[in-house]
């Protein structure tokens, strides 16, 4: 697979620099970063989402007219839904430049570019996550929905996709906007996607009693120290898990040694985790049980992602804030 090399991300810099307008322009900066710190996270290549995080605008500052002439140009299928509006080519059109003219081959890095707009069923991790990125790098305005959709994208990639995916039909039906006419069927695939990792869930709770489970992990936190230590019953409001048990550690080595006794504790018992996220790092380690999601925190991060709020009230509003011309 071939990267773009450093004189051509240059070059494709000082060109969005003068094609993109200035908020565009360090949106794409902070899509860049934003992918690049989930693909760190969910252990895909940074280089890659941060590349398709930084080009994936480039030809966002084309006029309708022009962006259709240029579809065309390049060969690519113009659907009722692109006629409709064009500007949702501008991810299938800098695809095509990347690789028409500047030799780019790293197909996960053009597939998360051409699907940025619209989704795909066959989207990848890095896919997923330049998407996401999109919606919620730190210089986008607040909505209702924003901070959930943050924490989901740390949780679990396809939850976020369909927490992202109706969040954006919701907000331009209540502007009158219709989305593309594939959203309906590439989001039943995602929910799909989800409703699989639910039947796994329900069938590992008939072994062991989701309050089993839980009682046995909030004790080997305690005996790990961990510091406050509290639950939220999810039933009903997502279909994430049936209680997260959160807890703060004070170091990264604490972190991990209260992770460590959770899965040795869980193998010895026959469930093992689903699988354990950012356990490297460190500062924020999750360990999905099926039933249970513990969330082991360093200070910081608690705060910041503050799941309490997010799922202990009431299910909230959502609407996000996306270009009017985009989806
Ligand atoms: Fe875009
Ligand atoms: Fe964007």
């Amino acid at each position: 697979m071939t990267f773009l090399d450093i004189e051509t991300v240059e070059k494709l810099e000082d060109i969005m620099m003068e094609t993109l307008s200035t908020s565009r322009y360090r949106h794409c900066f902070a899509v860049a970063e934003t992918a690049a710190t989930l693909a760190y996270h969910w252990g895909v290549d940074e280089h890659t989402a941060f590349d398709a995080g930084l080009l994936h605008d480039m030809m966002h500052y084309l006029p309708d007219d022009q962006m259709l002439a240029k579809a065309q140009e390049y060969h690519l299928p113009i659907d009722a839904g692109a006629r409709a509006n064009p500007m949702l080519l501008h991810g299938p059109l800098a695809a095509a430049i990347l690789e028409q003219d500047y030799g780019c081959d790293n197909q996960q890095m053009l597939d998360a570019i051409r699907y940025h707009t619209v989704a795909n069923p066959q989207m990848d991790e890095v896919a997923k996550i330049i998407y996401l990125s999109d919606m919620i790098e730190p210089g986008r305005p607040n909505w209702p929905g924003l901070a959930k959709l943050r924490a989901l994208s740390m949780m679990d990639l396809d939850m976020a996709m369909v927490y992202a995916m109706e969040s954006t039909i919701d907000y331009l039906a209540q502007r009158g906007q219709q989305p593309h006419p594939d959203t309906e069927k590439i989001l039943a695939v995602f929910r799909d996607k989800v409703a699989q990792k639910t039947k796994w869930r329900q069938h590992m709770s008939e072994s062991r009693s989701a309050q089993e489970i839980l009682e046995q992990c909030r004790k080997l936190a305690e005996e790990k120290k961990a510091r406050d230590i509290s639950v939220i019953p999810l039933e009903g409001k997502t279909l994430i898990s049936d209680y997260f048990l959160i807890v703060t550690a004070g170091s990264n080595r604490q972190a991990q040694s209260i992770s460590d006794a959770i899965e040795l504790a869980m193998k010895e018992a026959g469930t093992p985790p689903l699988r354990i996220e950012g356990y490297s790092e460190a500062r924020w380690i999750l360990l999905d049980l099926g039933v249970v999601v513990v969330h082991i925190f360093q200070d910081e991060e608690r705060a910041y992602y503050d799941l309490e709020r997010l799922w202990a009230g009431p299910e909230g509003a959502k609407q996000p804030e996306k270009d009017a011309s985009e989806q």
